[in-house]
């Protein structure tokens, strides 16, 4: 059994109380390569953010659940030697789908993890829930649930149609389960295809998509004053990687994220976590496409891994400053 507290790990209760008084969000981002692992934490400790390095279920099938762990501790050490003396760094399991998989992260070193049991019936859900925040608290483990369905793909969670989460079952849900933060359903989805051409609006030859559902997310406020809200399959799918990805030999056909703006307005709501992993693979997958494209000599790795995790690298920051606003906001510099 680690305690999280040993590898330097902080859990996401501080961070994300001040996260909701502040009005911005902490960036989630997923990894499963020690390039995103470096550019992460790169754009973390020049930004000085806290940031949350999320795994997924797919993401330790991958890596290796023990490799990533210590990468994460590794992440820790990693910030304080390019300068950052107090990070805030949180190893956390995106998608738990079973009791039994959070508490093996909790008993690795985890110091937050998410159990996903919203395609479960609501009682369900509840007692699913409710069994991870047990055993998560005795460990000072926070912990996220999810209400609602969100749409897409995503490692090994998807779904073909989302539900937005009802905001009259909010109080009841995070009273009976206990859980520190919750996930909910207002029309992100994951991937990087979150909506049709047939959905969209074509606005100066730009297809744009319908908006979120703010209403829903202010009456989930209203229910939940200063409750930490999640919001998933948040990338915006940046048309420049995208076209970048299609200019080297890439074939992905109307790729569709949400729009910048959109986050940037839920980060100053009770919204204090958005999780992006798409827009890495994108900024990563342009990188090599077209550094492999120009150089077609090249086949040390690290020729074209250079510069995708100095693109991951430029997206994250940017993400931090521009849209989540988590820059400068570490408690102690
Ligand atoms: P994206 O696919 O929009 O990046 O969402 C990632 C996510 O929500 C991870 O849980």
């Amino acid at each position: 059994m680690v305690n999280y507290k040993d590898l330097g790990l902080v859990n996401t209760r501080e961070m994300f109380k001040r996260a909701v008084a502040g009005g911005y969000a902490i960036p989630a981002f997923n990894f499963n390569t020690m390039e995103q692992m470096q550019a992460i934490v790169q754009a973390a400790v020049e930004t000085k953010s806290p940031v949350i390095m999320q795994v997924s279920k797919g993401a330790r099938n991958y890596a290796n659940a023990t490799i990533l762990r210590y990468m994460a501790e590794g992440a820790v050490a990693y910030a304080k030697e390019l300068g950052c003396e107090h990070p805030e760094i949180v190893l956390h399991l995106d998608h738990g789908d079973t009791f039994e998989l959070c508490k093996d992260c909790i008993d690795m070193g985890f110091s937050s993890v998410m159990i996903d049991g919203s395609h479960l019936p609501y009682e369900e859900n509840i007692a699913l829930a409710k069994k991870v925040v047990d055993y998560a608290h005795q460990f000072d483990v926070t912990v996220e649930a999810e209400l609602g369905v969100l749409a897409g793909v995503e490692d090994e969670v998807s779904a073909a149609e989302s539900h937005y989460t009802k905001p009259e079952e909010v109080i009841d849900f995070s009273t009976r389960t206990g859980c520190d933060s919750l996930a909910i359903s207002i029309g992100t989805s994951h991937g990087a295809h979150k909506f049709t051409p047939a959905q969209c609006t074509l606005v100066n030859g730009v297809l744009v998509p319908p908006p979120l559902a703010f209403d829903i997310l202010h009456e989930i406020e209203k229910k939940l004053p200063g409750f930490p809200i999640v919001l998933h399959g948040s990338s915006s799918v940046p048309m420049d990687e995208v076209n970048t990805i299609n200019q080297y030999g890439g074939h992905l056909e109307a790729a569709i994220g949400i729009p910048e703006e959109q986050l940037r307005e839920a980060s100053k709501s009770a919204v204090c976590k958005i999780n992006i992993d798409s827009d890495s693979r994108l900024a990563m997958t342009a990188a090599i496409r077209k550094h492999l494209a120009e150089h077609p000599g090249d086949f040390d790795p690290r020729q074209y891994l250079k510069p995708a995790r100095e693109n991951m690298k430029k997206m994250y920051i940017h993400k931090i400053v521009n849209v989540l606003g988590s820059d400068g906001k570490l408690a102690q510099c």
